[in-house]
This record gives structure tokens, C-alpha cells and sequence, in this order.
């Protein structure tokens, strides 16, 4: 049956036509409580969904949704390694990735909590021998440069949380300057090599699989340039001295040539997105050092118990969740814009568009039924004061709705410091902040704003307000806020996904383009088959002939 035809969704289909179509949020936001009801705290971060377009009527009949689909039990099985990932037959574990050293979990009678320590311990043996300035080139001078190259879950988690967490790394260690190249043209490396040291840089070849073409011609790339420098060398010395290898295929990585002490394993019950916790975190390690790294799972660690324990009605990831879903399949709102407000933040709606949309942009359900609901929304975003002077203009006057995540820390660092200089932020910061706030202020009331109305202004300088946002207030950027920040997007995708019915945790849709690139590729390299193809395909290969046979 689908879940369009429980009682719950058909009681919140009448809620909606009866009670909510026609509101606006100038009116909903003055009902007594409301932020009582609608914001709740845990881990560091206040979400504040005062400004969603639901009453505590929505909440409760999204909270009859969440029972009807069992939500707790969903969560129960999430937590204890059920076979979430249907298509795929496998739990998702990346829950255990951060779980405490004294805690057990039992996965096929293995306990999965001293591998992902153990692989912890092994982490950390590589990192301070980095740090150390203990790791050397095949020249014998230590690592001044680590360049990761892996794409999605392999590269963005890493990038987003070296980037946002910049301001943490150590200062009392022997530097190193990390680094990211992901693109399978090639492009990003060719910008990174000329600015680096052949004898000084290690790469991270980061791939669940060991099979992704991106990350695999990027990493052949890289042995050419060090072997064209290090002459004199062989290639297994090379290897041995600056490739490490992060995958769930020990087998493919040995081929390659990684040797084994430079393997660091993890398994096939963590996502490639939900991967960041795992050995392809070493980037984050390598740049915000260890400690930092298990204050990051700290982090994480506690929004996953506030998600397992706390009452549904005050869990922060359920009422995220039915927010998106109350947007999505009630109000129509198919697009989401994440608008982190604070520069640091600048690679974070990149990292949730692949968490949200890689994990829900489904439309069959786990029992092989075509949806007959709209699921994941369109994520996208930029830093919200950038995205002001940029794209706003359509969130405000635009023909199309759009809900809006505003990410926001209260504290920041206070100053730039250099050499003599020393500029205190905190005006800059307040200014942060109160282009956040003005901004979900306006979103929400519109025209009603502006003290005493803006009612006499012609149309084009009229705003009709009533965009729906949420607020994630989050007290300091630190490591453990950012964990809990992540785990609780990570957990939010769980839960729609649950109201949903699809399957999270598998990706089925982009295996044909990559079988289809690979049969491409053959054609324009060998022009067999062309003839075969569509016109505009066809064309489009001629074109590139003509141009680069001249
Ligand atoms: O093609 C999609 C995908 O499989 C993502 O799910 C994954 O994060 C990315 O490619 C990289 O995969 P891998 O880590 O196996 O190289």
C-alpha cells in the first residue's frame, strides 16, 4: 500500500486543504508558543523551525506519519546494523564509525567497534609519523604536501570539514598543506603539481570501490609526474613512499601497487557519502590532527544518541525530517537552498546536495513500486551573504517557492592576526548574523517587514513573503558541533527516507552513465560505432574529431 493511502498522509492531505492553504506565515508566527514547540536544542545546535508554515497540528499529524512507518523501529534497525540498504543486502553502519572504543557492536558475530578502532589506532600511527616530519619521500626529505584524490563521498566530506575546520590545526606540528583533486579531467591536478614538490608529496588515493575511473586516471597521473622527477627511483620505491591507499578492497589497492603498510581499510557497510568518519577522513586528520578528528566523532556521536534516545516529538533529525517532509508532499516545495552563514561553510550545501540526493533521489520503494509522491527536493546554496548579492532576488520575487536552510554560529574567532596587525571581527560577525536573521525575517513575512507595511509600493518593489526556513543556530564551530551538524543532515535523509520508502543508502541511478561513458570513450578513441549512436551524440563526437584532428 502506498504511503499515500495510510490514514496519517490522507489526515494531513485534509489538514493542508482545510487549515493551512491559505495561511501565511505572518499570521502563524504570532500563535502563542510557537517557538517553544518549534525549536529544540541538542549537541551545540538550536534548530529553530518556528518559521516552517506548520502548526503544532502539522507536527502532530507528521508525528502520526512517522509512527505509521515506524519510525522508531526504523531507527532501532539504522542503529543496530538491520539491513537498511535493501537493494544492496547490507546494513548502514556509519553510526559505528564513532561509536565509543568501550562499546560493542556486533555485525555477522564480528564486533565492528574494535576494527573501527583498531583502524582508528592505525590512522593515528600514520598521521603523527606526518606530523612527526617522520614520513619521507623516496629523496629522504619529509612531506611538506598531501593531495587527496578521490571524487564524491571520497572528496567532499574530507574538503568541506579541512575547510571549515581550518582554524583548529595544530600549530606544534610539522606542517603539511593538504590538498584536493578530484576532477577526472585532470584539470585540478594540473593546477596543484607545478606549486608542489615532487620529492615532498604524498597522495591519498581515496575510493571505496578502487574502481572509480576519476580518481584511478587522476592517481596514474600523478605517478607519471613523480616519476618523471624522481628518476633514479623505482616505481614500487615510489609507490611505497607517496601513495597511501584509503578503500573497502585491500585486493584492488595491492594491485594497483599500494603497499600494505599504506592501506587503510574500511567496509562495505559504510556509504560512500557516510564515509567522512571512516579512513577516508585521513585528510581531515592529516590536517586538523587527530585529536581534532575524534572530537569531530564526538561530535557526531552525540547527536546519534540524541537521535536513538530522544522522544520524537523533541529529536532534532525526526522534526527536521518532517519539516522537508510537510514541504516536499504537502507544500509542493521541491527545492531546498542551504545557506550557510559563515565563510568556512563555503564547501557544506556541495556535501548535503550528495547526502540528500544521492541517498533519496528515488522514485522506486523498497518493495519495487513506482513513488506515487515527489521525494528528495533539489539541494543547492552558497554562502548566504554571497548568495544575497547573487541569487535571492528569485528567493524573494521569484515564481518559485523555496524552503531555505540557514546554518549559523554564534561564535567565531574574534580577529586576524598577522605580524603586527591585529583586526577584531566581532562588527563583521554581528553583520553575519543580522543578515541571517533579516533574511529568514523577510523570507517569512515579506512586504510585512518593513514597520508599517510596504503596501503602497508598486509591484515590482512588493515581497509576498510566506518561504518557509529553518534556522540551525549552532553555538561555535568547532569539531564536535560540526560532527553533530553533519550526523544530524545525515540522520534527517534517514528519516524522509524512511517516510519515503526508498532506499538511502544505494546509488543505482549512476551506474548506467558510467557504463555509457566507458562504451563512449571507446568510440571517440577508436571512431567505431559512431554511426550508431543518436544524431545529436553523433554530432557532438564529429565536432570534437574535426576540431582536434586539425
Ligand atoms: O558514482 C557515485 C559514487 O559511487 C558515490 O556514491 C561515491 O561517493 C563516489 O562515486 C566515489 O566512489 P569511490 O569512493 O568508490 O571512488
Amino acid at each position: 500500500m502506498s504511503i499515500r493511502e495510510t490514514r496519517a498522509w490522507q489526515a494531513l492531505e485534509t489538514h493542508y486543504h482545510q487549515e493551512m492553504k491559505d495561511v501565511h506565515l505572518r499570521e502563524l508566527i504570532n500563535e502563542e508558543g510557537r517557538f517553544d514547540i518549534f525549536a529544540q536544542r541538542a549537541a551545540g545546535i538550536m534548530l529553530d523551525m518556528s518559521k516552517q508554515r506548520m502548526r503544532p497540528s502539522t507536527l502532530d499529524g507528521l508525528m502520526a506519519l512517522a509512527e505509521e512507518r515506524n519510525m522508531s523501529g526504523a531507527i532501532e534497525q539504522l542503529f543496530s546494523g538491520g539491513q537498511v540498504n535493501v537493494t544492496e543486502g547490507r546494513p548502514a553502519l556509519h553510526t559505528a564509525l564513532r561509536l565509543p572504543e568501550s562499546s560493542e557492536l556486533h555485525v555477522n558475530e564480528q564486533d565492528v567497534v574494535s576494527d573501527v578502532h583498531a583502524t582508528l589506532g592505525r590512522m593515528e600511527v600514520l598521521v603523527s609519523r606526518v606530523h612527526a616530519g617522520q614520513w619521507r619521500g623516496a629523496t629522504g626529505k619529509p612531506i611538506t604536501d598531501v593531495i587527496n584524490l578521490g571524487v564524491g563521498g571520497s572528496d567532499l566530506g574530507p574538503l568541506m570539514v579541512s575547510q571549515s575546520l581550518d582554524a583548529f590545526a595544530p600549530d606544534d606540528v610539522h606542517h603539511v598543506n593538504v590538498h584536493f583533486a578530484s576532477t577526472i579531467d585532470g584539470s585540478q591536478l594540473a593546477d596543484l603539481l607545478p606549486d608542489v614538490n615532487p620529492e615532498t608529496t604524498l597522495f591519498i588515493l581515496s575510493s571505496k570501490s578502487f574502481g572509480t575511473i576519476d580518481t584511478l586516471s587522476n592517481a596514474e597521473t600523478a605517478m607519471e609526474w613523480l616519476k618523471f622527477w624522481l628518476k633514479g627511483c623505482s616505481e614500487g620505491f615510489i609507490k611505497h613512499q607517496h601513495f597511501i591507499g584509503v578503500s573497502t578492497k585491500p585486493e584492488k589497492m595491492s594491485e594497483w601497487g599500494i603497499h600494505a603498510d599504506n592501506q587503510l581499510l574500511f567496509w562495505d557497510w559504510v556509504g560512500g557519502r557516510y564515509s567522512l568518519w571512516s579512513g577516508i577522513g585521513l585528510p581531515i586528520a592529516l590536517h586538523i590532527g587527530m585529536d581534532n578528528f575524534r572530537r569531530l566523532l564526538a561530535g557526531a556521536h552525540e547527536m546519534d544518541e540524541h537521535f536513538r534516545t530522544a522522544p520524537l516529538k523533541e529529536n532534532l533529525p525526526v522534526l527536521f525530517g518532517l519539516a522537508g517532509i510537510w514541504n516536499v508532499n504537502f507544500l509542493n516545495i521541491r527545492s531546498l537552498a542551504v545557506l550557510p552563514y559563515d565563510g568556512r561553510l563555503k564547501h557544506m550545501p556541495g556535501y548535503f546536495q550528495q547526502l540528500e540526493m544521492e541517498s533519496n533521489g528515488k522514485s522506486v520503494t523498497s518493495d519495487n513500486q513506482p513513488v506515487d509522491y515527489s521525494t528528495c527536493p533539489v539541494i543547492w546554496g552558497e554562502i548566504g551573504p554571497n548568495g544575497q548579492h547573487a541569487f535571492y532576488q528569485l528567493l524573494h520575487q521569484g515564481t518559485q517557492p523555496v524552503a531555505c536552510d540557514f546554518i549559523v554560529p554564534i561564535e567565531r574567532y574574534d580577529y586576524i592576526e598577522d605580524e603586527g596587525l591585529r583586526r577584531d571581527l566581532k562588527a563583521q560577525h554581528r553583520l553575519s548574523l543580522s543578515n541571517c536573521f533579516a533574511q529568514s525575517r523577510v523570507l517569512m513575512l515579506g512586504d510585512d517587514a518593513v514597520e508599517g507595511g510596504n503596501a503602497d509600493a508598486p509591484p515590482y518593489k512588493r515581497y509576498r513573503g510566506n518561504q518557509p526556513s529553518s534556522t540551525l543556530l549552532i553555538e561555535q564551530l568547532t569539531p564536535e558541533t560540526l560532527g553533530a551538524l553533519i550526523a544530524l543532515y545525515e540522520h534527517k535523509v534517514f528519516v524522509q527516507g524512511t517516510i519515503w520508502d526508498v532506499d538511502s543508502f544505494d546509488q543505482w541511478g549512476v551506474e548506467l552513465g558510467k557504463e555509457i561513458a566507458n562504451a563512449t570513450e571507446e568510440i571517440i578513441r577508436t571512431g567505431k560505432g559512431v554511426e550508431s549512436l543518436d544524431t545529436s551524440s553523433r554530432h557532438l563526437i564529429e565536432t570534437v574529431w574535426q576540431q582536434t584532428r586539425e
